[in-house]
């Protein structure tokens, strides 16, 4: 597969287009920018744009395979796994999956309740068979997560699913919930490839791009083989895994350009970041900075979730008045800052710090704050 020339110019904070702070679509490294941009002019080694390269070509094949080949070798996949490349979002992994593991099962599955995101995917399981859930963080404004001892499992469950960051309330689980002899399903949309994990531990993870991998448009599921041999006769082609599987993620035609740019990002995390440790220490240290910020004015900035349970990807928060939230938004803005504004179903205010977000963004981010701190505290 061709590479693009190197960038010339290292990533700086100093990017031409505001600093992307959103939930989602999230910010992705210049560099990567810069090599997409270029892409759609002209695909590397090619006299053709990257949207116009056929999705059967051998070209393309070289793409998904490179950045399946990649995932591989960050997260340690064994073979016994599939990694599929897919449309249709995270929401549409809510209603495959029990498809695929609660249609005509006698057990029910389990499910945390943990957040705006959870309590989104529980209907659709719903719609396939019985659900029990576990914990229900609803009635406290969804502020925590549930602590390791306070959730009663069930060894037949037919699967459990939670999902390991909340990115709208900013709740990310520093634990690993569920029992070993359960299958373990996680929806890992906004803190997928931010930090290592053993895939060993789980049956099925599935994470939409638009976060930490690429542009919105393609979904990755990482299941394990097994999962597909008791697949109900009676899906839709569509919504059955194993054609995907079968056709190597070319079932029909798929995101090519979404795809191409995760190559770029795999590539990114690889060579420039050094994987996932190094990732993780970065990870670590920006969100560490930002909170300890917000810890140091807490009747000013003030944090939506339990200290324990805060994410690394997503801090919410809020002003002392709703009139100070839409003043930070506005100045932010003008300052250059770009999708600071809390998720529409809880409002307030919410800094999300992806993958490629630097630290020097987040040091901007921090000025910024402190000197909106300062002239807005009476
Ligand atoms: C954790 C999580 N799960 C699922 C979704 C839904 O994703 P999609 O819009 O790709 O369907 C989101 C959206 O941001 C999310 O953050």
């Amino acid at each position: 597969m061709p590479r693009p020339n190197k960038p010339k110019k290292k990533r700086k904070s100093s990017a031409t287009s505001s600093l992307n702070f959103s939930g989602g679509p999230g910010a992705l490294p210049q560099e990567v920018l810069e090599q997409a941009s270029e892409a759609v002019l002209r695909a590397p080694g090619t006299n053709q744009s990257i949207l116009g390269i056929s999705h059967r070509s051998d070209y393309f094949k070289a793409i998904l395979q490179e950045a399946e080949k990649i995932f591989r070798e960050l997260l340690d996949i064994p073979a016994d796994y599939h990694v599929l490349q897919l449309q249709g979002g995270s929401s549409l992994q809510f209603s495959m999956i029990p498809m695929l593991l609660l249609r005509g099962k006698g057990n029910a599955a389990e499910y945390l309740k943990t957040g705006y995101w959870s309590a989104k995917s529980i209907p659709e399981a719903r719609l396939e068979g019985a659900v029990r859930v576990l914990y229900d963080g609803e009635g406290t404004g969804y502020t925590r997560l549930p602590e390791e001892g306070e959730l009663v499992y069930d060894p037949q469950a037919a699967y459990f699913h939670y999902v390991s960051n909340e990115t709208v309330e900013g709740l990310q689980f520093h634990y690993l919930p569920g029992l070993k002899e359960v299958k373990r399903v996680c929806d890992m949309s906004s803190d997928f490839l931010s930090r290592p994990f053993d895939i060993k531990d789980f049956c099925l993870v599935y994470a939409h791009a638009q976060k930490n991998l690429g542009p919105a448009g393609l979904t990755l599921v990482i299941l394990k083989d097994e999962l597909l041999k008791d697949a109900p006769n009676n899906l839709h082609s569509m919504l059955d895994y194993r054609n995907h599987a079968a056709m190597g993620s070319i079932y029909n035609t798929p995101p090519v350009y979404s795809i191409y740019v995760t190559l770029l990002i795999a590539r990114w995390l690889r060579d420039e970041v050094g994987g996932l440790k190094k990732m993780a220490v970065l990870n670590e240290k920006k969100a560490k900075a930002l909170y300890a910020l917000i810890d140091r004015h807490p009747e000013f900035f003030r944090g939506h979730a339990a200290k324990k349970d805060r994410s690394q990807m997503n801090a919410v928060f809020r002003l002392p008045t709703p009139e100070l939230d839409k003043a930070f938004l506005e100045e932010s803005i003008a300052a250059g800052f770009y999708g600071l504004e809390g998720h529409r179903s809880l409002g307030g205010l919410r800094a999300s710090i992806y993958n490629a977000v630097t630290e020097e963004d987040v040091n901007r981010l921090m000025e910024f704050m402190e000197g909106f701190r300062k002239k807005h505290s009476k």
